[in-house]
């Protein structure tokens, strides 16, 4: 098994940290109420949880009132559940995060920690009508994986913790049998396995749900004083997940552990009177939540040693607690005062002597024990929240599971007879004839069979072997009156003479390969061949198809062992060619031979892939297999005929198996890039549709328009919509269309896209041309006003060069200060223009301390460091940093703001220019409507740059599957920004500069560096939104990283501490020149 840093990874959004923590309150028990319990002692409102240390239920205030005395404030759990919860409110809340983790390939749990009768139990488990997080969690995953189009294998086992003593629920007896506990240390990671535990495969619900239930009998339970049912075991049922991502054929996988844990739960041993058994049972428990205790403040102050072997329950949840995990504790409280004893009536009497106007002083009521406890499950849960760690992701090679279980094929079945069976039965050697040539290149063994006068099929050998191996594809030629010629070259088979080299630059020596295959055609006759090739056969194949074009019509090589020698061009290839692979032989490596088939002209090449699974084995006749050899023998006869290949529709394949180093020198592979093999689903058709319409533009947005939902995730939140989208982007239509454009081989691709309208800064011009092209539903409201207004006029926060104080650590960094230094900064605010110079503005700037103060600064550099930029421009060509180039006439980029300004339409129904805050909500909200239509990976730290570049200079193509780094995604992002700018209100700028501190928002800066006003190794987007002129900093590198709040980040956030914008010059933009309305600035 490998990691793969999920943070290097394309990681799940939301994953913050390792583990999440729930809280929560279960309803009052009838039982409780009868014994007269205080109850309403917990609270949660305004993201916390209130608790009353006092014999009085919570009452909140607002969020901002002071908590009531009595009151204490837990603030800062990941998700609050409340009396009203049900099962699936938990699930969603708790449990669904992780399991989505776990399908990414995380390993994770889901716990539930509280004390004795707080809901556990319920929690996990639950009953027949009110299933609990084990059942949801599995009905979730077996969902998911289907709406991925993901194949899932899911084992189980169940286990409890009893007594310090690990046993088997799965076993009949299974108590019996105490099992050990071992480590397994990977790298730098420990697993833990229970030697000996069984393990079942689930396939279905109704698996899980047997499994618990005949677990859950065998589990140790008994009633005790605070618990009718309680658990005196803590037990695990642990879901091991191998999911190979759906729509591939590939064998990597992710594979991760869920453990689903019902804690038995603390209690005190006066309270639930426990003696004997009940007694020995509560002391373990409690050893072993304290051990866990232990362990998780270990982890939380980030101790290098941290006691997981204290216990064998720390023991076993060690790779769901240790940090590399997506786990998530429920904290169980309950809500009602223990029943009450002596004192409390004692202050019962009192409250109610004052209810009813006694004067007498009540007792200061001490700490209850309900809050005590309730406390100290909240105070664990916290410590929870602070575990770091580094999430991987666990992927492994795995054949996928109907290819370990041949039998289970349905294999042999429907295939249709081939009706040339018949033929194959003859002894091949009576259908073949074989002779010896006299050639101009000497003594040339053939076996030919056909008609004399049919159409040649020239057969070539590998190296070594002879032309009796082609005896599979004789039956098919002949029963299709073909003229099949096998030869023997020199040295081979019954050829005499010396064995040539089978080098791909020999091909062409004088009396090599093409000289002998020229001399066979002649002696026999033939002036054009089809030639068949296998490895060095089929090499000889591609150089006599490119250097001796007259005598050949198609070719077949299977398997090529050839790379183009000097004078080969295969980006000329003539004629069609027809690659075979079957992706198993390890002697044929397809991967590296696909830089030579994408080099082949697009609409000259097919590829077909076979797979043969484990029925694979060294020296192999594949032709004579019996599943694989029809298939071949079909493939082939269609291609010499002509005939369109059947459609491979979502036949995905990988691209990009990018491997790449951190600087740290950890590996990170990319794996999520893919294609589509090249399917040419419905290619004449629409091409046809759109030939017959008057408008094909139009005609073309309505087909794109057709494609059901699958721009609809676009729209879709999660920390998982990365990962969704991907799996529905995979098997969807327009994928596989987009994925053909990435290869630029589909004719359906290029008749659809190509249609598109064209739809660049400079054509988006005003937003009814969206409207009329159907795109959007409406145009914003208010638009033309807002075109008008100026861009200039008082109160406009500037940026502007000053001096300024600028040491991060000071709070007034980036304050004027006559003993700064000249910096940009954002702290200025722009009041109007000098009376004796229209080129010289004042600005209101904030100095260091607070006060502000007025100052003079040219017009020119306003404009320069404000004004709205222009992308530069080639040609066609936009230019973007680091060499990015983007061409809006490209049915690639045609289709992306297609689908960009679809994804916009919901959204810009909203925006209404006219409304108070000028519509900037809606605004914002589109700026991450088009990230999130940029299929894009950011890398996060220590990868070269350049990298992007070697893969691909075209954002077009790095909005469908692409990666780079922050300059690469600003790039895009820019590119399809730009032409909804003017139709959305929002004047962009292309930002260099600087960032340091951590990317998270709210990590604080590092301090101690100091930045010289030059260099510029962070880029990212200024927005500013009209007519509001509020401006935002659309940090997409950070976004990435922490969340979309980085994508409107208000500019007097970002530049404090956090970036700082070089404003000696920009980045390769030009900034627009001004309009006529632009200046609004009274004299002064
Ligand atoms: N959210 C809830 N809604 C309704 N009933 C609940 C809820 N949570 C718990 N209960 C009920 O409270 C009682 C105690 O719950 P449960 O057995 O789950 O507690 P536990 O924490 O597992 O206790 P122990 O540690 O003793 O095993 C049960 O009768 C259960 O049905
Ligand atoms: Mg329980």
């Amino acid at each position: 098994m490998s990691r793969v840093r999920a943070s290097s990874a394309p990681a799940p959004k939301g994953l913050k940290r390792p583990v999440k923590v729930c809280v929560r309150v279960r309803p009052v028990l009838e039982r409780e109420v009868e014994n007269g319990c205080y109850h309403g002692c917990i609270a949660m409102a305004h993201e916390r949880v209130y608790i009353s240390t006092e014999d009085k239920p919570v009452l909140i205030g607002s969020k901002d009132d002071p908590p009531p005395e009595g009151v204490k404030v837990y603030p800062g759990f990941d998700g609050l559940l409340d009396q009203d919860s049900s099962q699936e409110d938990c699930f969603q809340v708790a449990g669904r995060e992780t399991v989505d983790g776990v399908l990414w390939g995380l390993n994770g749990a889901l716990m539930a920690y509280g004390q004795t009768s707080t809901g556990k139990t319920h929690t996990m488990v639950g009953d027949k009508s009110r299933p609990g997080l084990c059942l949801k969690a599995a009905a979730h995953l077996f969902s998911e994986a289907g709406l991925l189009g993901s194949q899932i294998e899911v084992t189980a086992s169940f286990l409890q913790l009893y007594l310090n003593h690990i046993t088997d629920l799965l076993v009949k007896d299974g108590h019996e049998k105490k099992l050990k506990l071992r480590e397994v240390v990977e790298e730098d990671f420990v697993d833990t396995r229970v030697e000996g535990l069984s393990s079942r495969p689930v396939k279905s619900m109704d698996d899980v749900e047997a499994l618990l239930e005949e677990g859950n009998r065998r589990r140790q339970q008994a009633c005790t004083a605070l618990n009718a049912s309680s658990s005196r075991s803590h037990a695990v049922l642990i879901l091991n997940v191998t999911l190979w991502q759906g729509g591939t054929e590939e064998e990597n996988a992710t594979d991760a552990k869920l453990y689903l844990v019902d804690l038995a739960g603390s209690e005190r041993v006066k309270d639930s009177c426990a003696t004997g058994d009940r007694l020995t049972e509560a002391v373990h428990i409690n050893k072993s939540l304290f051990a866990l205790q232990g362990v998780v403040a270990a982890l939380a102050d980030g101790n290098p040693f941290v006691p997981y072997r204290n216990d064998p329950l720390t023991q076993l949840l060690r790779p769901a607690l240790g940090g590399n995990c997506c786990t998530t504790l429920v904290a169980t409280v309950s809500p009602a005062q223990k029943p009450l004893g002596e004192r409390v009536r004692v202050v019962l009497a009192g409250e109610l002597q004052r209810r009813q106007g006694l004067a007498a002083p009540l007792p200061k009521p001490k700490r209850k024990r309900h809050s005590r406890e309730s406390e100290g499950t909240l105070n664990f849960a916290s410590s929870c929240r602070r575990i770091k760690g580094e999430v991987f992701v666990n992927s492994v090679r795995k054949p996928r599971p109907w290819e370990e279980k041949p039998k289970e094929e349905p294999t042999k079945t429907e295939e249709p007879e081939c009706p040339w069976a018949s033929l194959a039965a003859l002894d091949a050697a009576s259908v073949m004839e074989s002779q010896m040539l006299d050639t101009a290149h000497g003594q040339i063994h053939v076996l030919t069979c056909g008609p004399a006068d049919g159409e040649a099929v020239l057969l070539l050998h590998g190296c070594p072997s002879d032309a009796w191996t082609w005896k599979w594809l004789f039956p098919p030629l002949l029963y299709s009156k073909y003229r099949a010629i096998a030869i023997d070259m020199p040295g081979f088979g019954s050829s005499p003479g010396t064995r040539l080299g089978s080098r791909s630059e020999l091909n062409n020596a004088k009396g090599g390969p093409l000289d002998i295959c020229c001399a066979v055609l002649d002696a026999l006759g033939v002036q054009k061949a089809n030639v068949v090739g296998y490895d060095w056969g089929a090499g000889i194949a591609l150089s006599m198809a490119l250097l001796r074009k007259t005598r050949v019509n198609k070719i077949v090589p299977f398997h090529p062992s050839y790379s183009p020698p000097k004078g080969e061009n295969l980006g000329v290839m003539p004629v069609p060619v027809l690659v075979l692979w079957v992706k198993e032989d390890q002697f044929h490596n397809l991967t590296k031979w696909r830089k030579h088939f994408q080099a082949l002209p697009s609409s000259k090449r097919e590829l077909e892939v076979y797979s043969l699974g484990s029925r694979w084995k060294p020296g192999m006749s594949l032709g004579s297999d019996p599943q694989l050899g029809p298939q071949l023998q079909r493939r082939i006869l269609a291609f010499l005929a002509g005939e369109v290949a059947a459609p491979v529709a979502g036949a995905l394949e990988k691209r990009l198996e990018a491997k790449a180093a951190t600087a740290a020198g950890q590996l990170v592979v990319h794996a999520q890039n893919v294609v589509v093999a090249d399917a040419l689903a419905d290619a004449g058709d629409v091409a046809k549709q759109l030939r017959e319409v008057a408008d094909p533009t139009l005609a073309a947005v309505q087909q794109f328009k057709e494609f059901p939902g699958e721009y609809a995730w676009m729209n879709m939140d999660g920390w998982l919509w990365r990962s969704v989208a991907v799996g529905l982007w995979s098997a969807g239509r327009l994928a596989a269309l987009y994925a053909q454009r990435l290869t630029g081989s589909s004719a359906s691709s290029a008749a659809l896209f190509g249609a598109l309208p064209e739809m660049s800064p400079e054509a988006l011009s005003d937003p009814n041309i969206l409207v009329n092209l159907g795109l959007w539903s409406q145009a914003p409201e208010g638009w033309e006003r807002m075109r008008h207004t100026p861009r200039y006029c008082v109160g406009r926060k500037v940026l502007v060069r000053q001096k300024v104080i600028f040491k991060p650590s000071d709070s007034d960094f980036m304050c004027v200060s006559s003993s700064g230094a000249d910096r940009t900064t954002s702290k200025a605010e722009l009041k109007g223009k000098s009376k004796e110079n229209a080129d010289t503005w004042l600005v209101e700037v904030t100095e260091a301390g607070g006060s502000r103060r007025m100052a003079e600064v040219p017009k020119a550099e306003v404009l320069r460091l404000n004004q709205r930029h222009d992308l530069a421009k080639n040609g066609k060509h936009v230019l973007l940093e680091d060499g990015l180039k983007c061409d809006y006439s490209s049915p690639l980029c045609r289709a992306k703001l297609c689908e960009i300004a679809l994804a916009l339409s919901p959204v810009v129904k909203n925006l209404d220019f006219n409304t108070a805050d000028g519509g900037e909500a809606v605004q914002l909200k589109a700026l991450e409507v088009i990230r999130k239509c940029l299929d894009i990976i950011t890398f996060q730290k220590g990868l070269d740059r350049g990298r992007s570049c070697a893969t691909c200079d075209d954002v077009a193509k790095m909005a469908c599957h692409g990666q780079g780094h922050c300059h690469t995604v600003s790039s895009t992002m820019a590119a399809f920004l730009f032409p909804f700018a003017q139709v959305l209100g929002l004047d962009v700028k292309y930002r260099g500069g600087y960032s340091w501190g951590g990317v998270n928002m709210g990590e604080p800066a590092d301090e101690t560096v100091e930045v010289a006003d030059s260099p510029e190794r962070h880029q990212w987007l200024e927005v500013t939104l009209r007519p509001s002129l509020q401006s935002y900093v659309c940090d997409l590198w950070v976004a990435d990283a922490v969340g979309n709040d980085a994508l409107k980040w208000p500019i007097s956030e970002a530049y404090q501490n956090r970036l700082y914008p070089n404003g000696s010059f920009n980045i390769g933009q030009q900034s627009c020149p001004e309009e006529a309305t632009d200046l609004d600035l009274p004299e002064l």
